[in-house]
């Protein structure tokens, strides 16, 4: 069966392989995924300390993307390098829904927790709540509109505690 064709809506992917990449190998993926009408779109990421770039590929092609940086939290003075901010999450459109991002994810918190991460947060579209909630993030505080992005709202999950 062609590689492209084996999976379908809800049920699961066919094999994908997770592993660390440069910024500009999810630039294309994102700028298709999270801001479709603005092609010329750069992904704003200028970490000042530990950070790095996850994908998942299917048939040798990168599906899903995300990226994680160490970030305190806002007004967290008391943060020991140790909260990590999950930014930039993207699925190909038509491989969303079967599994790829959650394994993304669950992969990339696993390298969190491997560079000593306790807590990741990130500012995620409430569109995809379900996501974050599904994967043990708890929604903190009111909902917030990023102008022609839509509603986003802080997530968070503690790491040093089992789902
Ligand atoms: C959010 C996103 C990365 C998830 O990737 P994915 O590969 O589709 O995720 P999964 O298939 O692993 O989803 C796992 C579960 O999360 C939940 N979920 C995922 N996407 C969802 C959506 N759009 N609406 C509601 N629930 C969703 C579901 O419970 C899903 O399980 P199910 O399909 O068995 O019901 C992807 O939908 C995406 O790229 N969306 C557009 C960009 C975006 O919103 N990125 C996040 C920016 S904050």
């Amino acid at each position: 069966m062609p590689c492209e064709n084996v999976a379908t809506p809800h049920t699961p992917s066919a094999k994908f392989d997770l592993r660390l990449i440069p910024l500009e190998e999810g630039a294309d993926l994102r700028r298709r995924v999270l801001r479709p009408g603005i092609p010329g779109w750069e992904f704003p990421f200028h970490p000042t300390s530990d950070f790095f770039h996850m994908g998942a590929f299917r048939c040798g092609r990168l599906v899903s993307v995300v990226s994680f940086l160490t970030e305190p939290m806002k007004d967290d003075s008391k943060d020991e390098g140790r909260t990590w901010r999950l930014r930039g999450m993207a699925t190909e459109l038509k491989q969303q829904r079967r599994g790829i991002g959650g394994q993304l994810l669950e992969g990339g918190l696993a390298e969190v927790i491997a560079r000593n991460g306790t807590r990741v947060w990130c500012y995620g579209r409430t569109s995809v709540e379900a996501f974050y909630l599904g994967y043990g993030f708890r929604a903190l505080g009111n909902a917030f509109d990023i102008t022609g992005v839509g509603l986003h709202a802080l997530y968070v999950r503690d790491l040093t505690r089992r789902l």
